[in-house]
């Protein structure tokens, strides 16, 4: 029987709502499996900590999360209540701290979902985000703040090592994948850190002759992505890029809610965080209609990831087939609350997958 120690992080808005779904479906495979036995320990951190304790996350939070086997996060920020520099920090920290260089967000349009796209084809696509650097390093400062001549510098930091793992993730993932990989850049315009992207790309592509590769500026990525989604097998874009983009993956596979995502370090040194696309969803939240698929299948991520891999199959398989029979919450064109959308993915787990 193999033990897990799970940290929750439920963080804002949605956030709770899609972690305690996923928490149930995480229950009901554990049970049907027993193979695994899970031990959950929920932090609640975020703005509500922040109205008691003055601060979002404790200072220490990166050595309290250490001993876990993963995290599991639910989305933070609220911008109502606080500043999203404020609430995103822990995260970034966490992503930071840990290591967690690649950022996996799988997107595939799936039977029973309509896409936004009148004609999608088929999309099955990874996006590899760099996670670990580029334009979210704090790196800057603001000089003359608050007078008319305030000065801000926001710069981006792009090492070799950093492209070059995060490359290298994304070849091996295409290996096992379409075998065709696109890289994201802007190097026409941003010409120091993407050119450098471009020559370590060249570099680590000529130790993959089975992958076909491509690379295309992020304006472009954006426009094909719409018109021709299918082109897609694993992208790799920078710590942004990656980031605009996988709204957009969202958005064409039928809709933000239902994409999961990896926070990796790969090197399995420090714990992986595990967390939907989608962030806390101000607009609904408290309203008991978020669409928990995006976090059931980050947690389906995270079991195989710990190596439960029929688990694993088992939630995204019981996800497949709610959605296939119509199943939907209101962001996808049905009417089931964020619970009974989960009680019809709870359903479907008594049918064993293998593999
Ligand atoms: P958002 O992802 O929260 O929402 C964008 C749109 O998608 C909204 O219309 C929302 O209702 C919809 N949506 C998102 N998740 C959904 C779900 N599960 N079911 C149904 N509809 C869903 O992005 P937004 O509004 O830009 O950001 C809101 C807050 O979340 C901000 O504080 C932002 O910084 C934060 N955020 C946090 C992230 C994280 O925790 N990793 C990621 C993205 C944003
Ligand atoms: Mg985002």
């Amino acid at each position: 029987m193999q033990n897990l120690r799970i940290a929750l992080y439920p963080g804002d808005g949605i956030g709770p709502d899609v972690i305690d779904q996923a928490v149930r479906v995480l229950e009901r495979v554990q049970q049907d499996a027993g193979t695994f036995a899970t031990t959950f320990e929920r932090f609640d951190w975020g703005c509500d900590y922040f109205d008691r304790h003055g601060v979002v996350a404790p200072d220490d939070l990166v050595e309290t999360l250490r001993p876990f086997d993963a995290i599991l996060l639910g989305a933070v920020g609220f911008p109502p209540r606080l500043a999203d520099h404020i609430t995103l920090r822990p995260l970034i920290r966490i992503r930071q701290a840990f290591d967690q260089y690649a950022c996996v967000r799988p997107a595939r349009l799936l039977p029973g979902v309509p896409s936004l796209l009148a004609e999608p084809g088929s999309i099955d696509m990874v996006v590899v985000r760099e996670n670990s650097e580029g334009e979210y390093l704090s790196s800057g400062g603001r000089f003359k703040a608050g007078t008319p001549d305030e000065v801000a510098i926001q710069s981006g930091v792009h090492t070799r090592k950093g492209i070059e793992r995060v490359l290298r993730f994304g070849f091996d993932l295409a290996t096992t994948r379409r075998r065709h990989l696109t890289m994201i850049t802007k190097s026409n315009a941003m010409t120091f850190g993407y050119v450098l992207w471009d020559e370590v790309h060249d570099q680590v592509a000529a130790e993959y002759p089975d992958v076909t590769t491509d690379r295309q500026h992020i304006d472009a990525a954006a426009m094909n992505f719409v018109r021709r989604p299918a082109q897609f097998d694993v992208v790799v874009a920078s710590n942004l890029f990656g980031d605009i983009l996988t709204d957009l993956s969202g958005s064409i596979t039928g809709s933000l809610g239902l994409n999961p995502s990896a926070n990796l370090n790969p090197s399995r040194v420090n714990p992986s965080l595990f967390e939907p696309v989608h962030g806390s969803a101000p607009d609904i939240a408290g309203k008991g209609i978020a669409n928990p698929v995006g976090a059931i299948l980050s947690a389906a991520m995270m079991l195989d990831w710990l190596g439960l891999k029929d688990a694993a199959a088992t939630i995204t398989a019981a996800v497949h087939g709610a959605l296939a029979d119509g199943y939907a919450t209101p962001d996808i064109g049905g009417e089931l609350s964020t619970h009974l959308m989960t009680d019809a993915i709870i359903e479907r787990i008594g049918v064993k997958v293998s593999g």
